[in-house]
C-alpha cells in the first residue's frame, strides 16, 4: 500500500441547513439520506426509490470556491450521493429553505396556495428542486426581473422539477407554482389559487403572491464551514477507508496498493449514481473518490477540440459545451450546441448535477449500459484518455468501446471531443461542404428520467452536386446505442456504402437495408423489432431532406433556389421541417380552470387551500417513517417466495451466517393466534405461507435487523429451499383456471344484474360482431411512499402500530386476531398516508400485522419501510382480464345488444376481488346497448392477489366499452363521435340501466355536459382541423376523440365526533383517512359550516380553529375503510350529524346568555358552555338513506394528439373535461382530484407496464422500468370545468364525487391515439397498395411507443421509399 493510504484519518465536516456535523468513523457506504433520516431531525428528505429515479430525497447541495469566492449550488438525490462525498459541503433540505418556526420560503406558501401538494410527500422534493432553480437563475447576471419575480424562465421553471415524480396532482398545479417566480410568466396563465381571484389586474395579483425577493435568493453558506475547507478528507472506520486523492500520483499510488482480483476490496466514485442502476448490495474496504484529482475535473479548450475530465458531472460538460458556442460561434458550434442539448436529456437535473461523464461511459463500457453519452459522443470520433498504473493510454472511444472490459484499477482519465467545422471547396466536390449533425433518442418520457429504446447521433458532410439541384454525402459518421447491444457502435458498412452518394430513394433504401442487419438486438432485449425499426426512422429522419425526389414528391421544394449554397440551406431547412417537432418552448401550453364557487353553505364550496400544506412542502408533516424509532428499535423486511406454487422446506443465507445486524427471523410458528395478513368481510388471507408459497411474492418469513438496510439486505441474501414433489402445476392464466375450475366467489348480493334480453335485442340487429377479443393488463399504484408500519409494544400486553393505511379498522381486527388479543389491547394509529389510491386498503395490513408479530415476540418496537421492489413484487396491483364481446347493432350505428363474457385475473387470495363484477358493469352500463348481458368470472391464480385501484373496474370497463364502440364504429365505416353520441343514454335508458339510482331527470347532465364541451372545445372545427393537418403531414398524425364517464359510487356508513376544548378550538375525528384526498379540508369547512348554525358573532374564522386530527381506532372505532370516492362526503355528514348535536346543545344557552346580554361571540358563548357543564363533544354515525346510498356522476372528456410514425412517441396536445361535481364541497380539492386522476389515468393507457416473468414474479421494479406519467408527458393544453349542476336532495350538501370517475375519462387519450394511428395506416396501406381492412384493429393498454409504432406499421419507411421509387421512375 503506498504512502497516502497511511494518511491519519480525518473528520467529515459539513453542515445541514447551517448546523454543523463533524463525524468520524463514518461507514464509507452510508448514504446521505441515510444520514439524514436517521441521526438528524430532518425528514423532509424523503426515501421513495432509492433509485435516483423519483426526485423524493433531493438536496441543495453547496460547495464554497475560496479561489473565486464563489458559492456553486445544485441539487443532488441523496439517496445514491455518499455522505463521504459531501466533506466541506453545506446541504439545505426543504426545512431549510423555510419552515414553520423561522417562516416559510414564498415557494412553500406558493405551493400550497396553488393547490400544488396533495399527499405531500413529494413536495419537499419538489420545493428545493424548484429552489435551487430560483438560486441559480438569481445568480446570472440577466436583467433584473420584474419585481416580486426571479431571474427563471417559464421554460426553466418547468423543466426545473422534470425528475420530480408526483403521483397525486398530475403537475399541473406543481408547474404553475414554479413558474409563478418566473420573470416572463404571464399571470393569466397561472392556474386556480387561493390569493387571487379570476379577473383580478395583474398589479393586484401579484401583490397577494407571498413575496419574494430575487436578491435574497441564496443558499446560505455557513461562515464557519468556509474556514473548514479541505481538499477532500481521507477517513475511515472499522476497517473501511475513504480516499480522496489530490492528484494522480496520489491516486496511482492507491490504487497500486489495491489488491488483484477482489470485487470487494475497492471503488472508484465520483457521483455514485452509478449504483441506481447496477444495484450494489456490498459495501467495499475502500473508496476512491476521484473528484479531487485536478487532471480529471478540469475543462480544457483549444482549436483541435474540448477536452473533459472524467469526473466532470455532466451539468458542468453541459455549461462547457454551451459556453463554446458563446466565446467563438463559428467553432464547432452546432456540434457541441447538440451534444449539449443531448446530454440535457440525460437522467434528471439532480442526476447530471452529481453524475460524471466518465461515470457513464465506464458503466457503458464495463457494463453494457445503455448509454446516451457514449452514443453522441462515439459519433463525433472522441478520443478517451485512460490510466493504467502509471501508464497513460489516448485511444478512440470507439477502441475503448470495443475492448474488453476496462481492468478495475484502471482509470478514465478525460475524454476529448474534436472541433468540427463545415469546410470551404471540398476537393472532391469543388464546392463547400457543409456538416450535418442530429442527435435522436427514442424513450417512455422525453425529458423525465428514461432510459432510451434506442439513440442515435449521426455527422455528415455535404455538398451541393456540380448540377447544383442535388445534394451529395461526402462522408458520414452514425452512432447507434441503447437497442440491446453491449456497446454504442457505428454503422460502418452503412457509412461505406453512402461515402460519396447522392441520395436518392433507392440509395436510402438500399442503406436502410443494410442498417436493418447492423442493428439487431441482442436475445431477451424488449421490443427488439421496434427498436430496430427506430434506427430506421431516426436515419430516414437524418437523410431523407438530402434525398432527390421530384418536384411532386417533395412538395416542390426545390424550385426558385439558384446558389448551391442557398439551395442547400433552404432544401435542409424545409425537408427537415416535415419532421419539424411540434414541441412548444415550454413544456405546457396553457391551462384554464373553470369553477364556480358556492356561498350558500359558507365556507363548505370555497376552494380554500389544503390542510397542513405548508408543512407538507416543508417537510415537517409527519409520515410513518418520519416517526422518530423508539429506542431499542428493530426494523423489519419480507422474505418472499419467487415460485407460484412451492412448498418451502427452509431459508438459508447466501454465505452461510447469518448477515450482519440480523436479530431474527420471524414466520408462521411465531404467530400467537390466528395466520391472518388480512381480514375483511369479504375474506381473508394469511400472513405468511404455511408450508406451500402460493404464489411468487408471498410472504414467507420476516427478517428483523438492528437497521432496515440490514434486514433488506438480509432478506436479498435469503435463499429459500423449494420443494414441488407432489404438487399440482400452478395456474398462472385465466385460461388455465377456467380448465381447473378454480374460481373466487363472488356473494350473490355483489353480483349485477343483466339488463333487458341480449337475444331479442340481437334479433333487433343490423348487423353483429360476434366472439371478438380484448385482453387487459395490470397497473401499480406507485404512490410515493410504499407500505410502511412502525409497532410499539405497550403494558399490560397491548401493542400500538402506527400504520400508512387507508382500512385503520380493518387493521386493527386482524392485528388482534393474528396475535390473538381482545380488540382493546390493539390501538391503530393513522395520521396521514403518503398516497393510497387503493394499495393501501388492504396490501398495507399485512405490513402492519408483521410488525406488530415481530415485536409482540420480540417485546421491541419493530418498523418496516418497504423497499420499492418489494413494494412493487407484492402489490397486486389492478385487475389484469380477459374479455369476449359479442355485440349487435343497427347500420346508423345505434347498439341493440351487447354480452361480454369476462375472466378476471385474482390473484391467489379474495382481498376485494368480489367487488370487481358490480365496479364493472357500473360503468358497461354508461351506454345504451338495448340489452346488456354478461358473465363475469374471478379466476383464482397462483399470482399475487389483485386489489382495488383507483377506479377498480370502472377503468377497465371504460376501455371495453369504448373498445366496442369503436369496433362497431368502423364495422359501420361511420365517425366514431356519432356512433358514440347515438348510444348515449336518454334518461329512460338511463332509467332501466341503474334502475333507482338513476336520480332525478335534472340530474343527469351528461347530455348537456356532451354538447358544452363539444363547444367550448370547439371540438368540431378542430375535426376539420386535424383532418386538414393529417393530410398534409406525412410523419405525424393526428386524432382526437370525445368520451363520456357516467360512474356509479356508493356511500358507506362513516363515524365522526366534534369536540370543542375551552379555548373555542375544534379537535375532529373521522373515519376517513387523509391520503392526499383533501378529506381533512372538507370536514374542516364542514365543521365551520356547522357550528356556525348556532349563529353567534365570531363563526366566520371558525374554519382556522378547527383541527382534524389522525385516525386512532380505539378513540373512534367502525372507521371502515378509505375508499370509493365518498368517503370524504361521509366523512363530512358524519361531521355534520355531530356538528347538529353541538349547536342544539349551544343554542339553548345562546338564547339564555342574549336574554342577559345584547351579542355573544364564539369563544364566550364556549367558555359560559364550558362552566355550565354543557356537553361540548358528540360523536355520531352516518348512515346512508337507502335513497342516497348509491348516485351517479357524469363528465366527459375531449383529447387530441399528436403521435410521431418514426418513434411511436404519442404527444397529447390538449385535454378539455367537464365533471359535474354537484356543489362542490371546495372545488380546489375537487379540480386537484381530477386532474390528478386523469394524468394517472394516462399513466395506465399510453405509459404503465407491469410486466412478471413466466413464474408470475413482478419484473418491472422500480423507475427505470415503471413509468409513470412527469410533467413533460401530461396534457400540453388542459383545461378543466368544475360543473356546479345545483340542488341535489340527496346528496351531502349538493356535493359529488370527484375522486375516481375523472380516471376512466383518460380513455379519451387512447381513443384519440387509435384515431391517429388509423390515419397513419390509411396512409401506409396506400403506399403499398393493398386493400386492408381496419374495423377490427386494436390497440393494447398501455400503448406505449413500442406499441404505437408498431400499429403504424414498423416498416413504413420502407414501404414510402419503395412507393416513391416506384413513383419517382413512373415520372421520369
Ligand atoms: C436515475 C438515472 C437515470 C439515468 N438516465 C440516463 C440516461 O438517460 N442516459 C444515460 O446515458 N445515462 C443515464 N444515467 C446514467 C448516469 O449518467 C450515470 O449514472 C452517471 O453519469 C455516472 O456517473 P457517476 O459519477 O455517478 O459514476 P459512479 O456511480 O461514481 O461510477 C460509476 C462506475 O464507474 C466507475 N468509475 C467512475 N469514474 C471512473 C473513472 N474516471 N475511471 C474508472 N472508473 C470510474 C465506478 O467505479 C463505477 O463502477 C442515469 C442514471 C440515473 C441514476
Ligand atoms: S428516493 Fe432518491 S431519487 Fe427516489
Ligand atoms: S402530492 Fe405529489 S405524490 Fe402526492
Amino acid at each position: 500500500m503506498g504512502e497516502v493510504t497511511e494518511t491519519r484519518t480525518e473528520s467529515l465536516v459539513f453542515a445541514v441547513n447551517g448546523q454543523k456535523f463533524e463525524l468520524y468513523n463514518v461507514d464509507p457506504s452510508t448514504t446521505l439520506l441515510e444520514f439524514l433520516r436517521s441521526q438528524t431531525p430532518f425528514k423532509s428528505v424523503k426515501l421513495s426509490c432509492g433509485e435516483g429515479g423519483c426526485g423524493a430525497c433531493v438536496v441543495l447541495l453547496s460547495k464554497y470556491d475560496p479561489v473565486i469566492d464563489q458559492v456553486e449550488d445544485f441539487t443532488v438525490n441523496s439517496c445514491l450521493t455518499l455522505l463521504c462525498s459531501v466533506n466541506g459541503c453545506s446541504i439545505t433540505t426543504a426545512e431549510g429553505v423555510g419552515n414553520s418556526k423561522d417562516g416559510f420560503h414564498p415557494i412553500q406558501k406558493r405551493f400550497a396556495g396553488f393547490h400544488a401538494s396533495q399527499c405531500g410527500f413529494c413536495t419537499p422534493g419538489m420545493c428545493v428542486s424548484l429552489f435551487s432553480a430560483l438560486v441559480n437563475a438569481d445568480k446570472t447576471n440577466r436583467p433584473e426581473p420584474r419585481r416580486g419575480f426571479s431571474k427563471l424562465t417559464v421554460s426553466e421553471a418547468e423543466k426545473s422539477i422534470a425528475g420530480n415524480l408526483c403521483r397525486c396532482t398530475g403537475y399541473r398545479p406543481i408547474a404553475d407554482a414554479c413558474k409563478s417566480f418566473a420573470a416572463d410568466v404571464d399571470m393569466e396563465d397561472l392556474g386556480l389559487n387561493s390569493f387571487w381571484k379570476n379577473g383580478e389586474s395583474d398589479e393586484v395579483k401579484l401583490s397577494r403572491l407571498p413575496s419574494y425577493n430575487h436578491n435574497n435568493a441564496s443558499s446560505n453558506f455557513p461562515e464557519f464551514l468556509k474556514k473548514e475547507l479541505k481538499a477532500g478528507a481521507n477517513l475511515a472506520s472499522k476497517g473501511y477507508h475513504w480516499y480522496s486523492p489530490v492528484s494522480l500520483e496520489q491516486l496511482q499510488s492507491l490504487l497500486q496498493g489495491v489488491e488483484e482480483n477482489d470485487e470487494t476490496s475497492m471503488k472508484i466514485v465520483v457521483g455514485n449514481t452509478g449504483t441506481g442502476y447496477y444495484k450494489e448490495l456490498v459495501g467495499y474496504e475502500r473508496y476512491i473518490d476521484l473528484k479531487y484529482v485536478p487532471e480529471l475535473s478540469t475543462i480544457r479548450k483549444d482549436q483541435s477540440g474540448v477536452e473533459i475530465g472524467a469526473a466532470v458531472t455532466i451539468s458542468k460538460a453541459i455549461k462547457a459545451l454551451k459556453e463554446e458556442n458563446d466565446y467563438d460561434p463559428h467553432r464547432g458550434k452546432m456540434v457541441f450546441e447538440k451534444i449539449a442539448d443531448h446530454m440535457e436529456k440525460i437522467a434528471s437535473a439532480f442526476i447530471r448535477n452529481s453524475g460524471s461523464v466518465g461515470g457513464n461511459l465506464i458503466m457503458a463500457q464495463r457494463k453494457q449500459f445503455p448509454s446516451d453519452m457514449a452514443t453522441i459522443l462515439l459519433s463525433v470520433g472522441t478520443l478517451v484518455n485512460i490510466m493504467t498504473g502509471q501508464k497513460h493510454e489516448e485511444l478512440s472511444l470507439e477502441d475503448f468501446l470495443g475492448m474488453p472490459p476496462l481492468h478495475p484499477k484502471s482509470v478514465l482519465l478525460s475524454i476529448k471531443i474534436p472541433c468540427w467545422v463545415s469546410r470551404k471547396k471540398d476537393v472532391s466536390s469543388e464546392s463547400d461542404t457543409k456538416l450535418l449533425f442530429e442527435t435522436y433518442r427514442a424513450a417512455p418520457r422525453p425529458l423525465g428520467n428514461a432510459l432510451s429504446y434506442l439513440n442515435a447521433a449521426f455527422l455528415a458532410e455535404v455538398s451541393a452536386f456540380s448540377d447544383s439541384t442535388r445534394i451529395v454525402l461526402n462522408n458520414c459518421w452514425l452512432a447507434f446505442g441503447a437497442y440491446g447491444t453491449k456497446h454504442a457502435i457505428r454503422a460502418r458498412k452503412v457509412e461505406e456504402f453512402l461515402a460519396g452518394k447522392m441520395l436518392g430513394a433507392s440509395v436510402l433504401y438500399e442503406a436502410i437495408k443494410i442498417l436493418e442487419t447492423i442493428i439487431v438486438p441482442e436475445d431477451g432485449t424488449s421490443s427488439p423489432a421496434y427498436r430496430s425499426s427506430l434506427a430506421v426512422g431516426f436515419l430516414f429522419e437524418f437523410l431523407s431532406p438530402l434525398v432527390d425526389t421530384p418536384p411532386e414528391i417533395s412538395n416542390g421544394c426545390l424550385n426558385g433556389y439558384n446558389t448551391t449554397e442557398g439551395l442547400m440551406d433552404s432544401k435542409l431547412k424545409q425537408n427537415y421541417d416535415q419532421f419539424g417537432e411540434t414541441k412548444p418552448p415550454t413544456l405546457l401550453l396553457s391551462a384554464k380552470q373553470v369553477i364556480h364557487s358556492s356561498k350558500e353553505y359558507h365556507p363548505v364550496g370555497e376552494p380554500i387551500q389544503k390542510t397542513g400544506a405548508t408543512i407538507q412542502a416543508s417537510g415537517e408533516a409527519v409520515y410513518v417513517d418520519d416517526i422518530p424509532s423508539p429506542s431499542n428499535c428493530l426494523h423489519g423486511a419480507f422474505i418472499y417466495s419467487t415460485e407460484p406454487l412451492a412448498r418451502v422446506k427452509g431459508i438459508k443465507f447466501k454465505y452461510g451466517s447469518l448477515p450482519n445486524g440480523v436479530t431474527g427471523i420471524i414466520s408462521v410458528k411465531d404467530i400467537p393466534g390466528k395466520n391472518v395478513g388480512s381480514v375483511t368481510g369479504l375474506g381473508e388471507e394469511p400472513l405468511y405461507a404455511d408450508e406451500v408459497a402460493q404464489c411468487a411474492g408471498d410472504r414467507i418469513a420476516f427478517v428483523v435487523a438492528d437497521t432496515q438496510k440490514y434486514a433488506d439486505l438480509a432478506a436479498n441474501l435469503a435463499v429459500v429451499d423449494y420443494d414441488k414433489e407432489n404438487l399440482k402445476p400452478p395456474i398462472l392464466s385465466v385460461e388455465e383456471a377456467v380448465e381447473r375450475c378454480s374460481f373466487l366467489e363472488v356473494p350473490p348480493f355483489l353480483y349485477p344484474e343483466q339488463v333487458g334480453n341480449f337475444s331479442e335485442g340481437m334479433a333487433e340487429a343490423d348487423h353483429e360482431i360476434l366472439s371478438a377479443k380484448l385482453k387487459l393488463g395490470s397497473q401499480y399504484y406507485f404512490y410515493m411512499e410504499t407500505q410502511t408500519a412502525l409497532a410499539v409494544p405497550d403494558e399490560d400486553n397491548c401493542i400500538v402500530v402506527y400504520s400508512s393505511t387507508q382500512s385503520p379498522e380493518y387493521t386493527h381486527d386482524t392485528i388482534a386476531k393474528c396475535l390473538g388479543l381482545p380488540g382493546h389491547n390493539v390501538r391503530l394509529i393513522t395520521r396521514r398516508v403518503g398516497g393510497g389510491f387503493g394499495g393501501k386498503a388492504l396490501k398495507s395490513i399485512p405490513v402492519a400485522t408483521a410488525c406488530a408479530v415481530a415485536a409482540y415476540k420480540l417485546q421491541r418496537p419493530v418498523r418496516m419501510y418497504l423497499n420499492r421492489k418489494t413494494d412493487m413484487i407484492m402489490a397486486g396491483g389492478r385487475h389484469p382480464m380477459k374479455i369476449t364481446y359479442s355485440v349487435g347493432f343497427k347500420s346508423n350505428g345505434k347498439i341493440t345488444a351487447l354480452k361480454l363474457d369476462i375472466l378476471i385475473d385474482a390473484g391467489i387470495y379474495p382481498d376485494v376481488s368480489a367487488i370487481m363484477p358490480e365496479h364493472m358493469v357500473g360503468t358497461l352500463r354508461k351506454y345504451d346497448w338495448g340489452a346488456l348481458s354478461f358473465d363475469i368470472k374471478l379466476c383464482k391464480t397462483n399470482l399475487p392477489s389483485r386489489s382495488a385501484m383507483r377506479a377498480p373496474g370502472e377503468i377497465q370497463a371504460s376501455f371495453i366499452t369504448e373498445a366496442i364502440i369503436e369496433h362497431v364504429a368502423s364495422t359501420l365505416s361511420l365517425d366514431v363521435d356519432s356512433v358514440r353520441t347515438i348510444n348515449l343514454h336518454t334518461y329512460n335508458s338511463l332509467g332501466l340501466f341503474y334502475k333507482n339510482h338513476a336520480g332525478e331527470p335534472l340530474e343527469y347532465t351528461l347530455p348537456s355536459i356532451w354538447d358544452k364541451l363539444a363547444t367550448s372545445s370547439s371540438f368540431y372545427h378542430r375535426t376539420e382541423m386535424i383532418k386538414q393537418f393529417n393530410r398534409t403531414h406525412k410523419w405525424r398524425k393526428r386524432g382526437i376523440s370525445r368520451v363520456p364517464t357516467v360512474h356509479e359510487v356508493g356511500m358507506r356508513p362513516t363515524p365522526g365526533k366534534v369536540s370543542i376544548l375551552k379555548d373555542g378550538t375544534i379537535v375532529v375525528e373521522v373515519g376517513g383517512v387523509e391520503l392526499g384526498q383533501g378529506l381533512w379540508t372538507k370536514v374542516k369547512q364542514m365543521t365551520a359550516y356547522g357550528l356556525s348554525l348556532v349563529q353567534c358573532g365570531g363563526t366566520e374564522e371558525l374554519v382556522e380553529k378547527v383541527r382534524v386530527i389522525q385516525a386512532d381506532t380505539l378513540s373512534l372505532i367502525q372507521g371502515g375503510m378509505t375508499a370509493g370516492s365518498t368517503t370524504s362526503e361521509a366523512s363530512c355528514e358524519a361531521v355534520k350529524l355531530c356538528c347538529n348535536v353541538l349547536v342544539e346543545r349551544l343554542t339553548a344557552l345562546k338564547e339564555r346568555l342574549l336574554e342577559q346580554m345584547k351579542s355573544i361571540d364564539w369563544e364566550t358563548l364556549i367558555l359560559q358552555a364550558h362552566m355550565t357543564s354543557v356537553n361540548l363533544s358528540a360523536s355520531s354515525l352516518y348512515i346512508p338513506a337507502i335513497s342516497s346510498i348509491s348516485y351517479l356522476n357524469y363528465g366527459a372528456a375531449i383529447s387530441e394528439v399528436e403521435i410521431n410514425l418514426l418513434t411511436g412517441e404519442t404527444t397529447t396536445l390538449r385535454t378539455d373535461i367537464i365533471y359535474d361535481c354537484g356543489q362542490s364541497l371546495n372545488p380546489a380539492v375537487d379540480l386537484g382530484q381530477i386532474e390528478g386522476a386523469y394524468v394517472q389515468g394516462i399513466g395506465f393507457f399510453m405509459l404503465e407496464e407491469y410486466p412478471t416473468n413466466s413464474d408470475g414474479l413482478v419484473t418491472a421494479n422500480g423507475t427505470w422500468s415503471y413509468k409513470v406519467p412527469t410533467v413533460d408527458t401530461i396534457p400540453k393544453q388542459f383545461n378543466v370545468e368544475i360543473l356546479n349542476s345545483g340542488h341535489h336532495q340527496n346528496r351531502v350538501l349538493s356535493s359529488k364525487a370527484s375522486g375516481e370517475p375523472p380516471l376512466t375519462l383518460a380513455v379519451s387519450v387512447h381513443c384519440a391515439t387509435m384515431a391517429a394511428i388509423k390515419e397513419a395506416r390509411k396512409q401506409v396501406i396506400s403506399w403499398s397498395g393493398q386493400k386492408e381492412s381496419d374495423s377490427a384493429l386494436q390497440l393494447e393498454v398501455p400503448a406505449t411507443m413500442p406499441v404505437v409504432k408498431e400499429r403504424c406499421g414498423l416498416d413504413s419507411i420502407q414501404k414510402f421509399l419503395q412507393w416513391t421509387i416506384v413513383n419517382t421512375i413512373g415520372t421520369k
